[in-house]
C-alpha cells in the first residue's frame, strides 16, 4: 500500500505518534511518507491510506489544523483516512476527532478510524492544572502511548474498524466545558499571543524565533515579540533554554517542569 501521514506537532508528541505508525506501516512492506501540514497546501497525494495526527488544544484541534483540513480540496476518489489525536488526557480530549471527522466527511474521504492517545502534557503557561510532567513521569506516559499506538497501527492494517466516542470531561459541568471550548476556538487563540512575555534571564539568543513553526516571534533588538499567528504550540515556552518566557494572567511559568518528547529536535528541522 501507499501512505501518506501528515501531522501537525507543538513539542514532538503528534510527530512520535505518526512515526510510530509509519514504522509498524513500512515494517509491513508498505510504502509510507510522513509530511507537516501546511495551510498552502490544498491536496493530499492520492493514496491507499491517509493519517492525520494532531494535538487537542481545549477541546478542539488547533486553529492551523483546522484551516488546513477545511481548505483541502475534494479527493478525486474515495479516500481511505484515519485521524489519530494527542491528548494530555484521554478524558479530555473534547471534539477533536470529531472535528476532524466533520471537516473530511465533506472531502470524499471514508474516516476508517479515529483515536485519542495519551502523551505528556506541554501547555506550561496553563492557568491551571494539569502542568508539564516531570522527565521521568513523562518517559512512562510516552511508553504506554507508543505501545497504544502500535498497536492502533497493526489493527488499521488488519482492517479494523474505530471511531473514538465524544465524552464530557468528568471534572466540568456541560455549560463550563462548551463556555471553554467556544471560548478558546472563537476568541482565545487570536488573542493569547498578546499574553507572552520573558523574564530577565532572556539574552536574546533567537532560538524561540528560529523554531516557532509558524513563524510567530520576531526579535526586536534582543527581545522576542510575539504576533497573531501563534498557535499557543508551547515550542518556544518549553525550549527556551533560559526557561524565560511567560504568559501574563496566569501562565507564570517559573518553577513550572518544561516538556518536549525527548525525540524531537527543531532546531535541526530533523523533524520536517
Ligand atoms: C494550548 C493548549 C491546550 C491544550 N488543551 C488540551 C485539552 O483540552 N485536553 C487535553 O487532553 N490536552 C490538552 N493539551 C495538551 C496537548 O494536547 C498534549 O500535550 C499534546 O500531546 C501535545 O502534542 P504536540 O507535542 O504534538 O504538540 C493542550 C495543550 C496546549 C498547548
Ligand atoms: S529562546 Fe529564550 S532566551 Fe532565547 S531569545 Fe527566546 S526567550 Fe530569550
Ligand atoms: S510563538 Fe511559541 S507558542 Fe506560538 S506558535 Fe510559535 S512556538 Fe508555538
Amino acid at each position: 500500500m501507499n501512505i501518506e501521514l501528515k501531522y501537525f506537532t507543538g513539542t514532538g508528541n503528534s510527530l512520535k505518534v505518526i512515526k510510530t505508525c509509519a514504522s509498524v506501516f513500512s515494517g509491513s512492506g508498505n510504502n509510507v511518507k510522513i509530511s507537516e501540514i501546511s495551510t498552502d497546501e490544498t491536496t493530499v497525494p492520492e493514496s491507499d491510506l491517509t493519517g492525520f495526527c494532531f494535538p487537542v488544544y481545549a477541546f478542539g484541534i488547533p486553529r492551523i489544523c483546522r484551516q488546513y483540513l477545511q481548505g483541502l480540496e475534494k479527493f478525486k476518489n474515495l479516500q481511505k483516512v484515519f485521524v489519530l489525536i494527542t491528548a494530555g488526557d484521554i478524558d479530555e480530549s473534547g471534539y477533536a476527532t470529531q472535528e476532524c471527522e466533520k471537516i473530511l466527511s465533506k472531502k470524499n474521504c471514508e474516516i476508517i478510524y479515529t483515536d485519542v492517545i495519551q502523551m505528556p502534557v506541554n501547555w506550561t503557561t496553563s492557568p491551571k492544572p494539569p502542568f508539564p510532567p516531570s522527565k521521568e513521569e513523562a518517559l512512562e506516559i510516552i511508553v504506554e502511548g507508543v505501545a497504544k499506538t502500535q498497536n492502533i497501527a497493526e489493527e488499521i492494517l488488519e482492517g479494523v474498524k474505530r471511531k473514538h466516542s465524544f465524552n464530557y470531561p468528568k471534572r466540568y459541568s456541560k455549560i463550563k466545558f462548551h463556555w471553554d471550548y467556544l471560548i478558546f476556538k472563537h476568541l482565545g487563540i487570536k488573542h493569547m499571543w498578546r499574553l507572552f512575555n520573558v523574564y530577565d534571564t532572556c539574552n536574546g539568543c533567537r532560538l524561540c524565533s528560529k523554531i516557532c513553526p509558524t513563524n510567530s516571534i520576531s526579535m526586536i533588538g534582543k527581545k522576542p515579540i510575539w504576533n497573531s499567528t501563534c498557535e499557543q504550540c508551547m515550542r518556544c515556552v518549553n525550549f527556551c533554554p533560559n526557561e524565560s518566557i511567560y504568559q501574563t494572567q496566569g501562565g507564570e511559568t517559573k518553577g513550572r517542569n518544561r516538556y518536549y518528547e525527548p525525540g524531537f529536535n527543531p532546531r535541526h528541522n530533523d523533524h520536517k
